[in-house]
């Protein structure tokens, strides 16, 4: 359980093959991560997890983390299962024993760390937003292009694969609610006030946007995913920094604040539908309050995280004596996805089994098999991202943006 020097790094890349061609079946697929914080724990736990909760095609191998966290870095690994642990996650890219790269670091990394990666050859899967910057997200979906089916690529967005959003996935592929109408989301924290201290998440040029990035990159993921349209048309936004200032932990100084605390606006999608998204890390109360609500000509079903086992499903053909809002528990090992690999109905799923899900559909999906659900790749989010910046756009400029306008 040590880290390797750059040395055998290099000797490990001087008996590097290009990979081309998939492993046998049967070959594990070995992991290599970057970050150990939030979601370093989040990732590792899945990755771990997965193989004991799933029946996969190949087994998983938590190869070698990466961090720049040092001091604390040797506990983490064993803690979660590592074989082994570098400062340097250049190794990674170097390392012919691994197959996979799973970047959980902030966003303005995101695009120089899955672009060594794709070029060496590894499937890359990324954190949520793909990048900080649109240029960053392109180089990325560029370079994803290139690598072809040689390399795959991964984001997580890992709400997807809450059972009751696959399930709500699932019914709108049915067409249960006929026309698309509207799409009602919001994304609502209450953590980021004046008493929090700066970090990585509140400086424009490492994470590119707060609350926007952070938070409306899931809902318009989530929109996206379950309409299985495009936004065509952001019709107007707002963003607001109401902190300007935040004490930087550990001294007596202040720092800029300079990303948006809150960011709303309005969209059309290409079927017609109108859309409604906001997210903030300004509302005392709501903690992850990440609510999506979508209603068609026949009915709605609605999705909150806080309740997150629950899908509400309101069907307007049912008799009208009947009529009425259903909370349906997705946890029927026999109906519902994903809980088949849980457990027995009604013992509920929490944040983690997002990842896990997420984690064991990547192994299924690099082994041929399919997903339950689909998994964006930089592709799809790259049109997320498109409809972050037009969103940005129309709130700096004042006006509607076509997402033609959006390169
Ligand atoms: N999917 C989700 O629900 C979700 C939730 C939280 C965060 N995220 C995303 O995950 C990413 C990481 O967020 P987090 O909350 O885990 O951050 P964090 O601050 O908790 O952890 C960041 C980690 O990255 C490492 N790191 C930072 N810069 C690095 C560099 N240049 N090289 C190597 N390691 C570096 C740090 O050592 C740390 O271990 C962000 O893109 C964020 O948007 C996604």
């Amino acid at each position: 359980m040590e880290s390797r020097s750059p040395k055998a790094g290099r000797r490990a890349a001087a008996r590097a093959p290009r990979r081309e061609t998939p492993p046998p079946p049967g070959t594990p697929l070995r992991i290599g991560l970057i970050g150990q914080k939030f979601m370093g724990k989040a990732h590792s736990n899945a990755w771990s997890q997965a193989g004991r909760f799933f029946d996969l095609p190949r087994a998983v191998e938590l190869t070698t983390i990466a961090a720049r966290d040092g001091a604390s870095l040797g506990a983490f690994a064993r803690r979660f299962g590592w074989k082994q642990h570098t400062a340097d996650w250049r190794e990674l890219a170097r390392d012919p024993e691994i197959d996979l790269v799973d970047v959980g670091t902030p966003n303005d990394v995101h695009r120089e760390q899955a672009l060594a990666m794709l070029e060496a050859g590894k499937h890359v899967a990324c954190e949520k937003p793909l990048a900080g910057t649109l240029d960053d997200a392109r180089a990325m979906r560029d370079a994803a292009r290139k690598a072809g089916k040689r390399a795959r690529t991964f984001v997580w967005f890992n709400y997807r694969r809450a059972p009751a959003v696959a399930l709500a996935w699932q019914l709108l592929r049915e067409n249960r609610l006929g026309k698309l109408v509207h799409v009602r989301a919001h994304y609502l924290q209450g953590w980021g006030g004046a008493g929090t201290p700066m970090s990585w998440r509140f400086q424009k040029k490492l994470a590119g946007s707060g609350a926007h990035g952070d938070l409306n990159a899931h809902i318009v993921d989530l929109a996206r995913f379950l309409t299985g349209e495009e936004v065509t048309t952001i019709h107007g936004a707002h963003s607001r920094t109401f902190v300007k200032r935040r004490a930087v932990a550990g001294t007596s100084r202040t720092a800029a604040s300079d990303v948006d605390d809150c960011v709303s606006f309005l969209a059309s999608f290409r079927g017609g539908a109108t859309a409604v998204f906001e997210a903030t890390r300004l509302a005392p109360g709501h903690f992850n309050d990440n609510h999506i609500e979508v209603n068609g000509e026949h009915g709605s079903l609605r999705f909150s995280f806080e309740d997150m086992n629950l899908l509400e499903y309101y069907d307007g053909r049912e008799p009208r004596r009947l009529q009425g809002w259903k909370r349906i528990q997705c946890t029927f090992g026999d109906a519902h996805p994903y809980a088949a690999h849980w457990w027995p109905e009604g013992h509920v799923l929490g944040y983690e089994h997002g990842f896990v899900n997420q984690a064991a559909d990547i192994v299924r999906a690099l082994s041929g098999a399919k997903p339950e659900v689909p998994l964006p790749d930089f592709e799809d989010a790259y049109e997320t991202q498109r409809v972050l910046e037009a969103a940005l756009v129309s709130a700096a400029n004042r006006t509607a943006i076509p997402l033609s306008q959006i390169p």
